[in-house]
């Protein structure tokens, strides 16, 4: 692997993805290193995990800002600081505007507690319980405008038990997401999954690999 790809994680809450996708980073062979972890929320738990962890911590609160351009505008310039190559958004609860959005294409990624394009938005694990679905899940995919509906790059199923509550629910998507999303995280940075004129394109990662190899991307065994 030629230079490690610089990656910001951005967070609002306790940071557990955050932590698969810095643990995701310390492999070997990753093809990534996360250079800086910015929140919106000064108390956000994750941040001090991270600032415990050596990295560099940044906070830029949206509290502070009359507009949301204004705080994207900061939130920019401070995400820009790291010079990073890719954003991961990791439980970043705030909807990032259009121009924030176009800054980045093909180069931010996002985690939703679903298997998408079903259950965007809030409250995913209650609307899969109230929708009576067998099937729930976990999607990595680009940030695009609309909320949760960019391009798919990686997704893991886990079913629904029918003593399942939201919590114990979101307890295993959670096992889930904190697989995919380093895995997915680190292809992209490898080059072997990019967005081409807004369609996922994946390729085979190691030389000798055969195609089947970008379909693990798809399951949950991912290691
Ligand atoms: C995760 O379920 C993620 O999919 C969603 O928000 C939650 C954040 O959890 N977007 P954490 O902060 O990564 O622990």
């Amino acid at each position: 692997m030629s230079q490690k790809k610089r990656v910001v994680v951005l967070i609002s809450g306790r940071g557990s993805n955050m932590k698969a996708l810095v643990a995701g980073s310390r492999h070997a062979h990753s093809a990534y290193d996360v250079v800086g972890v910015i929140a919106n929320v000064p108390d956000a738990a994750g941040l001090l995990w991270a600032a415990d962890e050596g990295l560099a911590t940044r906070v830029v609160n949206h509290r502070d800002f009359k507009t949301r351009t204004a705080f994207e505008t900061v939130l920019h310039d401070t995400v820009l600081a790291f010079q990073p190559d890719f954003i991961a958004l990791a439980g970043f609860m705030r909807i990032l505007g259009d121009t924030f959005v176009a800054n980045w294409q093909g180069r931010m990624l996002n985690i939703h507690p679903s298997l998408l394009p079903a259950f965007k938005g809030l409250h995913t694990h209650e609307q899969a319980i109230a929708a009576r679905v067998k099937i729930a899940g976990c999607t990595v995919h680009f940030v695009t405008p609309e909320m949760d509906a960019g391009p798919i790059i990686a997704q893991a199923a886990v079913a629904v038990m029918p003593t399942d509550t939201a919590e114990t629910l979101a307890e295993r998507i959670l096992v889930a997401e904190h697989k995919i999303y380093p895995a997915a995280l680190d292809r992209v940075c490898r080059g072997t999954v990019t967005l081409v004129a807004g369609k996922v394109v994946a390729t085979p990662h190691e030389a000798g690999s055969d195609v089947n190899q970008t379909a693990v991307l798809y399951s949950p065994n991912l290691n």
